[in-house]
C-alpha cells in the first residue's frame, strides 16, 4: 500500500500542552526563558542561574546562586558501582549511549521514590553529566579513573577541567556559560516531548530524562552539530566549502546545522554562538574553520534562504576549545536536563497521560486466512 503523506505530519503547528518554561518565536529576540530573552540571559547570566530559573521558577539572588553552586558541587562524585558501569562500555560507543547509560544506572543507584524529590533529583542529574561524560571518556581514551569532585566554579568549568586535565581559560569558562544557556530549553522539540510523554505516565525522572537523551541523540535533533563538525572539517578554505556546499544542495543532501522547524528567518542562538566563535577563531588564529562556517551560512542563505540553527557555529566554537567532535551532544545534555526536567515537572503538576490518536491507513477489516492458504 502506498504510504500516505499525513496533513499534520511531525505534529506540526499544533498546541501538545501547556508551557510557562519557554517561548520559541514568539517574543523578544524570538526564545525566552520565563519571560526573559535569551539574549540578555546569555549576557548577563551564568549557566546556574538560568539552571535555577528553569527549575526553581526565579532568578536566584547573590546567596542563593552560591547556595545552590555549592549544592551542585558536593553532588559531581560518581558512585563506584556507576563509575565500573562506565568503565565496562567501549572506546568505540556513542558518548549519546554513553549518557543514556549513565543516566539510566544512576535511577537503579539512587531511585526517585517519590516526587516530592524531583529538584534534588535533577539537581544530581545535572551536577554528574559531566562526571558521567568525561570519566568514560578518559578511561576509555586515556586510561586514567579521573576525580570528578572537582572545586571548579562552573559546570562548564568542571566539565573543560575533566576532559583536558587542567583549569580552563576564563574565556572558555564563559564560552561554555553562553553555550549551556542557549542549549537550557527549547519549548516542545522531539527530546522535551519525549520526556513530557514519559512523565505523563507517572514514571520516574531518571526515566524520562533517558528517553529524552535517546530522542536528542538523532542528527536531525541535537546531533547536528557533530554532523556539522564533520561537514566543515572536509574543506579547506572557504572556496573549497562553497563548491562543496552547492554539490550537496545539487544532490539535494540535507545541510546540518541549518534550517529549523518553529523559526523561519533565523535562530536567536546563532547569532550569539557565532559571536564567541569568532572570537575564539581569534584566540586560537584560525583561518579555516570560521570563514569555511561564514561561507557555509552565506551560501545556503543566498540559494535557499536556510540559515544557520543553534549548532552551527557551536561545532567551529567547541572545536576551537579543544572539545573532540563525539561529546558535542552530551553538551547539550548537560545543559537541556534543566529544561527537560522542568517540562517533567510541569507535567506532573497538571497531569493527563499523553495519548493522541493515529489516522489509521492499513487494510479494511479481513478475517484471518487458513495458514494453508496465505502467500
Ligand atoms: N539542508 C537542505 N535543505 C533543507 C534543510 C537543510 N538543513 N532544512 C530544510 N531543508 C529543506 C527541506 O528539504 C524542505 O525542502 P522541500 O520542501 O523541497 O522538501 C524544506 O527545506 C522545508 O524543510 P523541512 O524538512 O520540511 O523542515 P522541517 O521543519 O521538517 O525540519 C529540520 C526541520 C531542523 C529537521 C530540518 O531543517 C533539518 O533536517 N535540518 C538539518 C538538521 C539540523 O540542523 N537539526 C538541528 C535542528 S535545531
Amino acid at each position: 500500500m502506498a504510504e500516505k503523506k499525513l496533513s499534520g505530519a511531525g505534529l506540526r503547528g499544533q498546541v501538545a500542552g501547556k508551557t510557562a518554561l519557554s517561548t520559541v518565536g514568539k517574543s523578544g529576540s524570538g526564545l525566552t526563558y520565563r519571560g526573559y530573552d535569551v539574549k540578555e540571559l546569555a549576557e548577563k547570566c551564568q549557566f546556574e542561574e538560568v539552571a535555577y530559573l528553569i527549575l526553581k521558577g526565579k532568578l536566584p539572588n547573590a546567596t542563593e546562586l552560591t547556595e545552590y553552586k555549592t549544592k551542585l558541587k558536593t553532588m559531581r562524585a560518581l558512585p563506584a558501582a556507576l563509575k565500573l558501569v562506565l568503565e565496562q562500555i567501549p572506546k568505540s560507543a556513542h558518548p549519546m549511549d554513553v549518557m543514556r547509560t549513565g543516566c539510566s544506572m544512576l535511577g537503579n543507584l539512587e531511585m526517585e521514590t517519590d516526587f516530592s524529590e524531583q529538584e534534588d533529583k535533577a539537581d544530581r542529574l545535572l551536577a554528574a553529566f559531566p562526571s558521567i561524560i568525561c570519566y568514560w571518556y578518559r578511561f576509555s581514551h586515556d586510561g586514567v579513573k579521573i576525580e570528578t569532585a572537582t572545586d571548579d566554579d562552573s559546570i562548564g568549568a568542571h566539565f573543560l577541567h575533566m576532559l583536558h586535565g587542567k583549569k580552563p581559560s576564563e574565556l572558555h569558562e564563559k564560552v561554555m556559560h553562553v553555550s549551556l544557556i542557549l542549549y537550557a530549553e527549547h519549548e516542545f522539540n522531539a527530546s522535551t516531548f519525549t520526556a513530557r510523554v514519559c512523565a505523563s505516565t507517572l514514571s520516574d525522572l531518571h526515566s524520562c530524562i533517558t528517553g529524552a537523551i535517546g530522542s536528542l541523540r538523532g542528527p536531525l535533533h541535537g546531533g547536528a552539530n557533530e554532523a556539522a563538525m564533520e561537514m566543515i572539517q572536509r574543506w579547506n578554505s572557504a572556496d573549497d566549502a562553497e563548491e562543496g556546499i552547492m554539490t550537496m544542495l545539487k544532490n539535494k543532501d540535507k545541510i546540518m546545522g541549518f534550517g529549523h522547524a518553529i523559526y523561519s528567518e533565523s535562530d536567536p542562538r546563532n547569532e550569539i554562538i557565532k559571536l564567541w566563535s569568532e572570537k575564539l577563531a581569534e584566540e586560537v588564529g584560525d583561518t579555516v574553520l570560521y570563514p569555511v562556517s561564514v561561507r557555509c551560512e552565506e551560501i545556503m542563505w543566498r540559494e535557499k534562504k536556510l540559515f544557520c540553527n543553534a549548532d552551527f557555529f557551536h561545532a567551529s566554537a567547541y572545536n576551537f576549545m579543544g572539545i573532540p567532535t563525539p561529546l558535542f551532544t552530551p553538551i547539550f545534555v548537560m545543559s537541556r536536563v534543566t529544561g527537560w526536567a522542568g517540562h517533567v515537572f510541569e507535567q506532573r503538576a497538571d497531569n493527563r497521560i499523553i495519548r493522541p490518536s493515529a489516522e489509521y491507513t492499513g487494510e479494511e477489516l479481513r478475517s484471518v486466512e487458513p495458514i494453508e492458504s496465505r502467500g
